[in-house]
């Protein structure tokens, strides 16, 4: 793991803007995600989380604005460069490599941040043992049942040693038990990985179960940011997911 002395405190998103084409994914949003937290980033179907995932990650450079980890710009930088300099990620779906074993994919991801052999089969071992993952590690990673593969997703992401971890829809397609089970795993994520977290979910019990904050887009723009309880009693963030009748409604998002 990077020495904590080195370790950043904040990733920003700085005005970002995403066009493609004529479809503006972003525009100007703003999110910081900090060292030690679980940032929650909700919205409905197409409001541009995933855009805005890709942007902190270096999958897509933005049409506007900037990405900074604490006040150094990550301009330019490629995907492979921002994973080195501390960003990691889950994808929606898992995109394990399939033909090797669990082990292995951590291991991989262990030896890209920069890990010897040895530390990265200690640190891969580790981890699979932590999220009680260790008896699969020989398994070949076709043969994973999906909720096994959306918890070694984000076992991969933590064998980079990442300073943050930006989760995208780790839930979905999880029963409840399989969903208590990844909350318990993220709310554990800060402190025994020394991370941010930025987490991507529709599943609100888990978003409200493990978020300090929470971060609202709807249509490509920040519509409200808070503690959970901010957010839940926020009028614009109920009429964007429920329409007209949510501010009758207890709680429902
Ligand atoms: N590569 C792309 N090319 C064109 N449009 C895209 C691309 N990626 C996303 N979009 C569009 O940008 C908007 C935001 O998408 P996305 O970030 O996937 O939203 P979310 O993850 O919140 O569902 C949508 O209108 C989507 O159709
Ligand atoms: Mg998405």
């Amino acid at each position: 793991m990077t020495a904590t002395a080195t370790r950043p405190e904040r990733l920003h998103a700085q005005g970002v803007d995403v066009a493609f084409g004529g479809i503006k994914a972003l525009t100007e949003v703003d999110l910081t995600v900090r060292r030690g937290q679980v940032m929650g980033l909700i919205g409905p179907n197409g409001a541009g989380k995933t855009t805005l995932v890709n942007v902190l990650t270096g999958f897509q450079a933005p049409t506007g604005g900037r990405v900074l980890l604490d006040d150094r710009p990550l301009a330019g930088m490629k995907a492979r460069d921002h994973a080195r300099a501390g960003i990691a990620r889950s994808f929606q779906a898992a995109r394990l490599f399939r033909d090797m074993t669990v082990e292995e994919n951590l291991v991989v991801a262990g030896l890209g941040a920069g890990l010897g052999r040895r530390a990265a089969r200690e640190r891969a071992r580790e981890i699979l043992d932590w999220i009680g993952c260790l008896p699969l590690a020989g398994t070949i990673c076709d043969g994973l049942s999906y909720g096994d593969e959306r918890r070694i997703g984000i076992a991969r992401a933590m064998a980079m040693g990442p300073a943050f971890a930006l989760l995208d829809e780790p839930a979905s397609g999880m029963n409840e038990t399989e969903c208590a089970r990844l909350m318990e795993v993220i709310s554990e994520l800060p402190a025994r990985f020394d991370c941010g977290v930025l987490l991507i979910e529709h599943n609100m019990t888990v978003i409200m179960g493990v978020c300090q904050r929470i971060h609202v887009l709807d249509g490509g723009r920040s519509l409200a940011e808070g503690t959970p309880a901010e957010v839940q009693a926020d009028p614009a963030v109920r009429r964007a997911y429920l329409g007209e009748k949510a501010e009758e409604t207890d709680l429902v998002i």
